[in-house]
């Protein structure tokens, strides 16, 4: 640009067309339908998410298992009763958040995702994020965690902090899975779930 042109009108530019958000249930509504991976075949739901649409702490864990995929609900299992016992310690009701998955429907025999499964569905997370507009989230296991933080990180690495990811607050813990396996681990989840709640008081103290 010259000198000369420098305070010029500038001409005007054509509009951006905004492409409109869709509210929670329209966006369910899509991911019903959804055939982008192989799990389309075998699965039988989609487990899209459940809460409070207004939740200020998003949950997410990795991958529906068999009960969640028959009653198309997360965590609805052992691991979810056990997560349920995890948030009534803190104080929330499990309707007082929002949770979800990686991804949206079973992997045959409970295998953990595969890479393209994750690339496929992980676009319905980050709309449900965008849409929740959530401050804390709660990322369970080294999947989800290594998912959404695109990092390779150890579960030691991650948890016991507040890490802040895209304007969200997160804290990592244990997988309640994992917790039933080895319950040595309940201690430091314990830890990471009230440092969670520590945060929450101060940065959403009238919710
Ligand atoms: N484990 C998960 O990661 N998610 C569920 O919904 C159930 C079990």
């Amino acid at each position: 640009m010259t000198q000369e042109s420098l305070f010029d009108p500038v001409p005007e530019q054509p509009k951006q067309q905004a492409v409109p958000a869709l509210d929670l249930g329209s966006l369910g509504k899509v991911v019903q339908e959804c055939r982008k991976c192989r799990l389309a075949e075998t699965r039988n739901s989609v487990v899209f998410g459940e809460g409070n649409p207004k939740a200020r702490v998003f949950v997410i864990g990795e991958a529906p298992g068999a009960d969640e995929d028959a009653q198309g609900r997360p965590f609805v299992g052992r691991s979810g009763q056990l997560l349920d016992k995890i948030l009534l310690a803190i104080g929330f009701e499990r309707s007082d958040v929002y949770i979800g998955n990686i991804i949206k429907c079973r992997p045959p025999q409970n295998r953990n995702p595969l890479g393209d499964e994750i690339e496929c569905c992980k676009p319905w997370l980050m709309q449900q994020l965008e849409i929740i507009k959530p401050n804390i989230i709660l990322l369970l296991g080294r999947v989800a965690a290594n998912t959404i933080l695109e990092n390779t990180l150890s579960m030691s690495a991650m948890r016991g902090k507040l890490i802040r990811w895209n304007g969200f607050d997160c804290f990592v813990t244990y997988h309640p899975a994992a917790l039933l396996r080895n319950p040595n681990w309940k201690r430091l989840c314990w830890e990471d779930v009230q440092l969670l709640r520590a945060h929450y008081d101060k940065v959403c103290p009238n919710s």
